[in-house]
């Protein structure tokens, strides 16, 4: 479709943009979405934002995103649009991103089927959706507060980078052009080139992580689909679900030093580029910690990488085997390259939040051990009260055994 779509444009088109459709049209089933060979400008830009009929003479245009096949053939009303965009920003994204089967529904609940476990990144709010996807409980399209822990420099990001005056944006996060080589096209685009450690790479394998990364020779990986491989833009949620479900997603482990903290994943230092004060490891100023049974101090925040489980080094407050992470059926995601005894692992942010949120304050995520069912808020184990404490108490009883 996209094809004969394209080489419609081509009539139409100077030397210039036909340089840029050919490239479109001769590698555009391959690779992820919004990147790379499957980058169609047309999904998103409009040169004069004035269509008096569409590609295929269709007249008017229509006024939203087409919802079977995905040509670029359509016009929104409001505008014109800094940046020649065919809607203002989150508007833009949303048109295609909330409530239509032809992409994956990020804003609140999910219109399409339900992929396993969940979406990956679960739901964004806004302050019109509200209960049970309340601004409270995640991530808050528009919001102008500033980032709660806000300090670049920790991961050797330039200290005024984000504008929260602004408001929070889809394009806060993902950079709307790729690279190919992004995990979910992460990494701040107002970053410019100091994101690529603010970058996840991925890679796909199935039953075992990834060796080689996704469109590049750069190494390591920090996500592991566990599919064999993905063509995106099927148009139908049954077809792109395994690629954004829970079930398929991990996570590896790589220490680095990034700025000033320990990092054991590009998802740290992303989210770290935002929230750089609740980011790092052992012995990082913000996070504090030498060994508590050599008469050390403890930590001052929520070790989110460079940290054992059940490891002796920062005095054994966690537990791997026992009672522990380990043998738990039902598992929040840690850092680690052995996903079978799960030696090495270290918890992270996305062991205890969903990146987008969900139907939880802070958009934790409450998962007992033996839960009976598992969602983009977590789960209870059989028989437990299903509320708000026990929620709580689940998540830290993944690793810690005190108090419980
Ligand atoms: C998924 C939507 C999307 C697609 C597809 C897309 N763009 Fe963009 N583009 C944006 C957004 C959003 C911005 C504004 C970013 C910002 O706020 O700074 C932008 C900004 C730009 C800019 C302004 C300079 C800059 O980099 O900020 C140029 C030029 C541009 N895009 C060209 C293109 C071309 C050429 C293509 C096709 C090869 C393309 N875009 C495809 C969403 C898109
Ligand atoms: C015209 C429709 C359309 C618009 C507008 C649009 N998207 Fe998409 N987006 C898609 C489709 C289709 C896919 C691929 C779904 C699939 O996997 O088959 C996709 C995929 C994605 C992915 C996953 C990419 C990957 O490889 O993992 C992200 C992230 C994303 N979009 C973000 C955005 C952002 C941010 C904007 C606004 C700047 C935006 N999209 C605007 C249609 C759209
Ligand atoms: C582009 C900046 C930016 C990045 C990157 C970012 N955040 Fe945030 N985050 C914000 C802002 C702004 C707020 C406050 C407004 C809101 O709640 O949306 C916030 C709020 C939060 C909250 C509190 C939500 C609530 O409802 O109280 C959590 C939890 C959070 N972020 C976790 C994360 C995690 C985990 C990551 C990485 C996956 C991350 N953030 C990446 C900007 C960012
Ligand atoms: C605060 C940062 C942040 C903002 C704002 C944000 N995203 Fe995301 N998004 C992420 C992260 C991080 C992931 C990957 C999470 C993971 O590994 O599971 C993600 C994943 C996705 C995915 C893949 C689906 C999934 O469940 O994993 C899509 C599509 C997407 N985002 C689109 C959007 C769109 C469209 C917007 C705006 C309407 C947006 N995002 C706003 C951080 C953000
Ligand atoms: C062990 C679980 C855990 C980990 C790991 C974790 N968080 Fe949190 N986060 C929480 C809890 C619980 C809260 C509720 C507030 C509190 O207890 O301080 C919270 C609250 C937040 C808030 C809201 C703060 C506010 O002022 O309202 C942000 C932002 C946030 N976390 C970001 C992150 C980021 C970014 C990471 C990774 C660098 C991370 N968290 C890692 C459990 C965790
Ligand atoms: C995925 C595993 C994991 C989860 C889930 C987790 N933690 Fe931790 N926690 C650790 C690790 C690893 C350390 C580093 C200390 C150690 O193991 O010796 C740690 C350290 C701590 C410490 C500091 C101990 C000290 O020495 O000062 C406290 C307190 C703590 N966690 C509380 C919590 C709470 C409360 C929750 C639930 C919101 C939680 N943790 C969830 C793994 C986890």
């Amino acid at each position: 479709m996209r094809t004969k779509t394209v080489l419609g444009i081509v009539g139409l088109a100077s030397g210039a943009m036909l340089a840029v459709v050919l490239l479109l049209a001769s590698g555009g089933s391959t690779g992820e979405y919004h990147s790379g060979q499957a980058l169609l400008c047309y999904d998103c830009h409009t040169i004069h934002f004035s269509m008096q009929h569409g590609w295929d003479s269709n007249n008017p245009v229509q006024t939203t995103p087409p919802t079977s096949g995905n040509t670029g053939n359509w016009l929104g009303t409001t505008g014109p649009n800094v940046h020649l965009l065919k809607m203002p920003a989150n508007e833009l994204c949303l048109a295609c991103h909330n409530a239509q089967a032809i992409a994956p529904d990020v804003l609140a609940d999910n219109a399409n089927a339900m992929p396993q476990n969940g979406r990956s990144a679960g739901a964004l709010n806004d302050a019109t959706v509200g209960a049970p996807y309340d601004i409270w409980k995640g991530h808050t399209l528009s919001s102008t507060a500033d980032p709660p822990g806000y300090d670049p420099a920790k991961v050797g990001a330039p200290v005024n980078w984000y504008n929260a005056s602004n408001g929070l944006e889809c394009t806060s996060c993902h950079a709307q052009h790729g690279p190919a080589s992004a995990y979910r096209n992460l990494g701040p685009y107002a970053l410019g080139a100091s994101a690529s450690s603010a970058r996840p790479l991925y890679g796909f394998n199935v039953g075992t992580p990834p060796t080689v990364c996704r469109n590049t020779t750069n190494t390591p990986c920090d996500v592991w689909i566990n599919l064999a491989s993905y063509t995106a833009g099927s148009g139908v949620a049954a077809t792109f679900n395994p690629f954004y479900a829970t079930a398929n997603i991990f996570y590896l482990r790589n220490d680095v030093t990034v700025g000033q903290v320990t990092t054991s994943n590009r998802m740290g230092t992303f989210c770290g580029t935002c929230h750089g004060n609740f980011h790092g490891g052992l012995g990082n100023a913000n996070i504090g910690g030498t060994p508590l049974n050599a008469g050390g101090t403890g930590f001052l925040r929520h070790p989110t990488s460079g940290i054992t489980i059940g490891g002796t080094g920062a005095g054994g407050q966690s537990l791997l085997s026992g009672a522990g992470y380990a043998p738990g059926i039902t598992k929040v995601k840690v850092f680690t390259n052995d996903y079978t005894n799960f030696t090495n692992s270290s918890p992270g942010c996305i062991t205890c939040h969903k990146s987008h949120g969900n139907q939880n304050p802070f958009g934790l995520i409450f998962l007992g051990q033996n839960a009976t069912a598992v969602t983009e808020e977590g789960g209870y184990n059989a028989g437990q009260t299903q509320d708000l404490p026990t929620g709580l108490r689940n998540l830290c009883g993944q690793c810690h055994t005190q108090g419980n």
